[in-house]
């Protein structure tokens, strides 16, 4: 079975909604851009600031990301390395995973393609579904991933919701949440700054797409300057 997870990882297949929870819920669109430099460039920051302390994204490198990304490797030094100690260094966890098995009960899983393994709609409405729940070990349960073992970590900004549920034919599902404590942000803010982690993720996830965007762009527009050469000589002619 894992075997063929990862094949389906590999080929890119989504394998979301089967793998955990997810039955009945409904996932929330999200605007992926990679070309959005400044979007990619702030869902880095987050990630770097509040997710590596337990994730790592093993396939990427630092200086990789701030070269995809437009940092500067000064600028990664400054901003972006507060998990590692060199620009070159894969971008690994804080936590050893031993750590966290024993805080979480569950090692938090490697994130490096976690975009593919279940979907950007679904990473996007996970982020965004913590809920409070007295009767979970970390206080929060999650109507995406139920009984999830990661605490909502960005509650401060998103502040403590509260999960309404209707019984429809026989089926528990989401009614809707109630803010009961506002956060730092507001939920358009904090659901702007969801879609930026989310395009980050997606970017982590392929990194050689990012590349393709580039290359695609940069030879549209040397077909374009060919073109204008050419015409210019059509109209000199
Ligand atoms: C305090 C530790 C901790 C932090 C910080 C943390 N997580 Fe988690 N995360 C976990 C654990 C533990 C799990 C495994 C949950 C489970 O299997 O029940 C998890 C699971 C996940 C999953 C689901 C993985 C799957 O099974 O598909 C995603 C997505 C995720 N985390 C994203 C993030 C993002 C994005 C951040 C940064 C905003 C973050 N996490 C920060 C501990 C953490």
């Amino acid at each position: 079975m894992k075997k063929l997870l990862l094949l389906l990882v590999v080929m890119g297949l989504p394998i979301a909604a089967a793998a955990s929870g997810g039955e009945g819920v409904k996932l929330d669109a999200v605007k992926i851009d990679l070309n959005d430099q400044a979007s990619l460039q702030r869902g880095a920051r987050i990630f770097v600031n509040y997710c590596l302390s337990c994730h790592s994204a093993s396939f990427m490198r630092y200086n990789r990301m701030g070269h995809d990304l437009g940092i500067s490797d000064e600028l990664v030094k400054e901003n972006l390395l507060f998990a590692a100690d060199k620009v070159g260094d894969l971008m690994k966890a804080v936590m050893p995973k031993e750590d966290a098995k024993l805080w979480f009960g569950v090692a938090p899983p490697d994130l490096s393609l976690e975009a593919r393994a279940r979907t950007p709609e679904w990473i996007y409405t996970y982020l965004r579904s913590f809920y409070r729940d007295d009767k979970s070990p970390s206080g929060w349960n999650n109507t995406v991933f139920p009984h999830v073992a990661m605490p909502h970590v960005l509650f401060e900004w998103q502040g403590d919701q509260r999960a309404v549920f209707k019984t429809e034919h026989g089926m528990q599902e989401l009614e809707k949440f109630e803010l009961e404590r506002p956060g730092t942000m507001t939920p358009e803010k904090y659901n702007e700054a969801m879609r930026d982690l989310t395009n980050f993720m997606v970017y982590l996830a392929e990194p050689a797409k990012l590349v393709r965007y580039k290359i695609g762009v940069y030879v549209s527009g040397y077909d374009n300057a060919q073109r204008r050469i050419r015409d210019d000589h059509a109209r000199s002619a």
